[in-house]
């Protein structure tokens, strides 16, 4: 393990914005058709965010507005942002055969409403169909062409029986209905009921069109450097960024997996879904993953834990002698987290299935096998780190007990999607 003297950790997070355009880069809506349905509501100005963040993320965009919506933002935004002339009308004169509904509903691989106001709600409830929108969702193949709804409204619609009613009712009959975010609100109020924004709603999408390799699963993994400390201000760490282990949790995530990510300290938002841990330590992150890996079946360690942390942490800084004299440290091993799970009767009887990964420097696979066996897990994953360090790229070599298989330089998303893939044969 590669370990550098750094200050203490003060882990900022990438904005919602540098997580989407990472999403984004990998162009994983290529070949999808949104029909994108705006009603009225505030959370309109956010679906002109939503539309672009669709289109650099590969997609086209068709947008159909309500009457409501136009109140609140224009066709010609929509229209510039989406490249697509929008549809307003029932009646829309450029439909030859006036089915505009039939002709939209037809070529969309996803409807996805947004905003979804309570109004619209309860008419998609009853099936109402008295203007475009509304038509189209009723008139689209329910097995071929999913409808997406997320919510936006005042806290009270949001929390009232009606609405949370609609909800069930809604999700009963088929429809994706997303959750709402929490915070203030138009009216000066503060509560439930935001629409998500926009990167978040790109998440939702591009998950919905993932593979669900791993529906009904538990996932945990480990991720980042680990920090430990030498005195307040000092410690031990590596350079580890967590994307790794932060690609392989939203991979499992949108797999269908539950996913718990226990993360050192990282600058990385958490990806949507994932229910994140942050420890700083190499004891914290043992301890944390002891209480939950009962509850796995999947336990996939990329943290770079440090192998050792002082045996006396100072209280104090510790200051630069006047005889310039080093100061001398004495180390104690830290706990081999992956190599205790692996050992667990849990793992051992093949409840729990263990990958393990190594980071090299040189000689990689003969590094990365023998690793393989030392730590008695059935899959290993080795890279390069010092060349992955920080990069969102990264190649990758998985080894098992017959085979070795090289995943070529790809993003780090695109190879965590590999890999759970090739977990999730292993599970069957
Ligand atoms: N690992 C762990 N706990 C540790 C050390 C490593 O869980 N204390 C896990 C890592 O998350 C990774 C695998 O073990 O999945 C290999 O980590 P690595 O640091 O490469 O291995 P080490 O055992 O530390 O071997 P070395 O540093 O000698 O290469």
């Amino acid at each position: 393990m590669v370990c550098a003297l750094v200050a203490a950790p003060g882990a900022t997070r990438l904005s919602g914005v540098d997580f989407e355009c990472y999403i984004a880069a990998m162009k994983d809506l290529m070949g999808r058709h949104v029909v994108l349905g705006l009603s009225g509501g505030i959370a309109c100005y956010k679906a002109a965010e939503l539309c672009r963040a669709l289109i650099k993320a590969g997609a086209t965009v068709q947008v159909v507005m309500t009457e409501a919506a136009e109140h609140f933002i224009t066709a010609t935004t929509l229209q510039a942002l989406s490249g697509r002339s929008v549809y307003t009308s029932q009646w829309d004169t450029r439909e030859a055969n006036s089915m505009a509904h039939i002709n939209l509903s037809r070529e969309a691989d996803l409807v996805l409403i947004a905003p979804a106001s309570a109004d619209f709600m309860a008419k998609l409830l009853h099936g109402r169909a008295d203007e475009l929108l509304s038509l189209l969702c009723l008139a689209r193949p329910r097995e071929t062409v999913p409808l997406m709804i997320a919510p936006a409204m005042n806290r009270e619609m949001w929390h009232h029986p009606a609405t949370q009613r609609n909800v069930a009712q809604l999700q009963a009959d088929g429809t994706l209905v997303l959750g709402v975010g929490e915070g203030d609100q138009a009216c000066g109020e503060v509560g439930d009921g935001r629409m998500l924004e926009p990167h978040e709603l790109l998440a939702e999408v591009v998950a919905h069109f993932q593979p669900k390799h791993l529906a009904g699963r538990r996932v945990l993994v480990t991720a980042g450097p680990t920090f430990e400390p030498l005195d307040p201000v000092r410690g031990l760490t590596n350079r580890s960024s967590g994307k790794m282990g932060f690609a392989i949790a939203q991979a499992a995530q949108e797999a269908g997996a539950a996913v718990t990510l226990v993360a050192g300290p990282v600058a990385l938002a958490t990806p949507r879904g994932v229910r994140r841990v942050d420890v700083t330590t190499a004891v914290d992150m043992d301890q944390a993953v002891s209480a939950l890996q009962d509850e796995a079946d999947v336990f996939v360690a990329t943290a770079a834990v440090a192998d050792w942390r002082a045996a006396q942490v100072s209280e104090e800084k510790i200051k630069k002698s006047p005889a310039a004299t080093a100061p001398s440290l004495s180390f104690v091993e830290n706990p081999d987290i992956l190599a205790r799970v692996a050992a667990s009767d849990r793992a051992r009887s093949g409840a729990l299935f263990c990958v393990g990964f190594a980071a090299e420097s040189h000689d990689l696979l003969a590094h990365a096998q023998a690793k393989r066996l030392r730590k008695g897990v059935p899959l290993l994953v080795g890279n390069l780190g010092p060349a992955t360090f920080g990069q969102d790229d990264n190649r990758l070599l998985l080894i098992d007990d017959h085979s070795v298989t090289e995943l070529p330089l790809a993003s780090k998303l695109a190879l965590a999607r590999q890999l759970v893939a090739r977990i999730a044969q292993s599970l069957t």
